[in-house]
């Protein structure tokens, strides 16, 4: 074992948020129980790269105790929470190379030092262990596969696949229904805000909040954003989402016009140059910019950085910009997940569905991987109903089963008008 925190004096601080956070995900914690008797994973080495946060901590306590012996970085520079990876380090023993404000080059450092523990099976969120893995494939000696966490993460690994390049199978987690209409949606809508909040402490309420994207993300912070009273303005490039952020009762234009009008700017594009220099100096002076996509390619805070007057921070999340024109913008978190970066991600409660399918995916992959081709694989139907009725269970909540006439009438054509 092997590991880099930063502080190891922080690991009973880490393992209270860990035991806090399992005690808020019973599905996950179940899973744990019933394969720690069986061990299904016992000497089987897996490689993950996923923010250390007390939820990781929870997903990682369930694989050791399923017999897994692990290595494990970050996935973002600025989302480690440093008392969990102290944990980890401490009372799981486990290999974790994770710390809070890492440089590109000891982020990937750490990465490396994943794959250097030669894993049979990785867990990504965002796919660079991924593409690390086949740029230094030659160093890996028995690979059943991967799983991939989230939407940025599944469109590089599908553009692998598309080129030729995939040279193992990957399990898109993000792809299931109780992962992305879940987490992406509920878990974001709340951890954005949350992040947003804790960074300015500002009110919501009568401001102008202009969210790019409207995919899950988009969708569950506008929501939130509204019911916190805020007036939601949505920019997108897709038609068909633009017309449903518009029938959701939002307004909608483009950025060009958006950045004339909002007092808070939120991205969730996963594309880059979506808020631009350009856009910053004709914002509001005292805009506030926040991304809460996987990358900091989405405003362009490189380019603020070089070309500001002034650069000033308001506190540990915020840094304060003065522009040319004597306005002022303010940007959360270096433009990374604001989520992450400024408060604690997605509560324990919606990631216990993500993470319930990452253990059932390893599981799987263990089974069935060294059969499966070097494709991107969907979970199945199955898996995410299970998941579902598990969490409603674990909810107190019972739901109504078909009759069998009901199910032969559903998969029947007989009975018309
Ligand atoms: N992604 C977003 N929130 C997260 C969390 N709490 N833990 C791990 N990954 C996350």
């Amino acid at each position: 074992m092997s590991y880099a925190v930063k502080d190891l004096s922080l690991s009973l601080e880490g393992k209270r948020k860990i035991d806090w956070a399992e005690a808020h995900m019973p599905v996950l914690h179940s899973l744990k129980l019933k394969y720690e008797k069986t061990k299904p994973l016992e000497d089987i080495r897996v490689g993950g790269c996923l923010h250390v946060t007390k939820e990781t901590g929870v997903l990682i306590r369930a694989l050791k105790a399923a017999g897994a012996v692990i290595s494990w970085s970050g996935c973002n520079p600025l989302s480690t929470q440093d008392d969990v990876s102290a944990s980890l380090a401490v009372d799981e023993k486990i290999s974790i190379y994770a710390k809070r404000g890492v440089s590109k080059e000891e982020y990937y450092d750490h990465i490396h030092s994943v794959i250097r523990n030669d894993p049979n099976i990785s867990i990504d969120d965002g796919a660079d262990l991924t593409v690390e893995m086949h740029n230094r494939i030659d160093q890996l000696s028995n690979l059943y596969g991967g799983t991939e966490e989230t939407t940025t993460g599944v469109l590089r690994i599908r553009a692998m696949e598309k080129s030729g390049k995939l040279l193992f199978p990957i399990i898109a987690v993000n792809d299931a229904e109780t992962k992305h209409d879940f987490d992406n949606v509920y878990g974001t809508g709340q951890s954005a805000l949350d992040g947003i909040i804790r960074a300015t402490n500002i009110l919501i309420s009568g401001k102008n909040v202009v969210v790019a994207g409207y995919g899950h993300v988009g969708k569950g912070i506008a929501k939130r954003a509204s019911g916190l009273g805020g007036n939601i303005i949505v920019t997108e490039v897709d038609p068909i989402s633009a017309l449903k952020a518009k029938l959701d009762g939002y307004s909608v234009t483009t950025m060009n016009e958006a950045v004339k009008l909002g007092d808070v700017f939120i991205t969730t594009t996963g594309c880059k140059d979506v808020i631009t220099l350009n856009h910053i100096k004709n914002m509001r002076n005292g805009a506030i910019l926040a991304n809460a996509g996987h990358f900091n390619v989405e405003i362009s805070v490189d380019n603020l950085d070089k070309t500001c007057s002034k650069k000033e921070p308001i506190n540990q999340h915020t840094m304060g910009y003065e522009l040319d024109n004597g306005n002022k913008v303010y940007v959360i978190g270096e433009g990374r997940l604001v989520n992450l970066a400024a408060a604690e991600g997605h509560p324990s409660e919606v990631m216990d569905m993500s993470f319930a399918n990452q253990f059932l995916s390893v599981l799987r992959l263990l089974k069935e991987g060294k059969s499966m081709n070097n494709v991107v694989y969907d979970i199945s139907r199955s898996q995410d109903q299970d998941i579902a009725l598990a969490k409603l269970n674990s909810m107190g909540i019972l739901i109504d089963v078909l009759s069998n006439e009901q199910r032969i009438y559903l998969g029947g054509f007989g009975e018309g008008t």
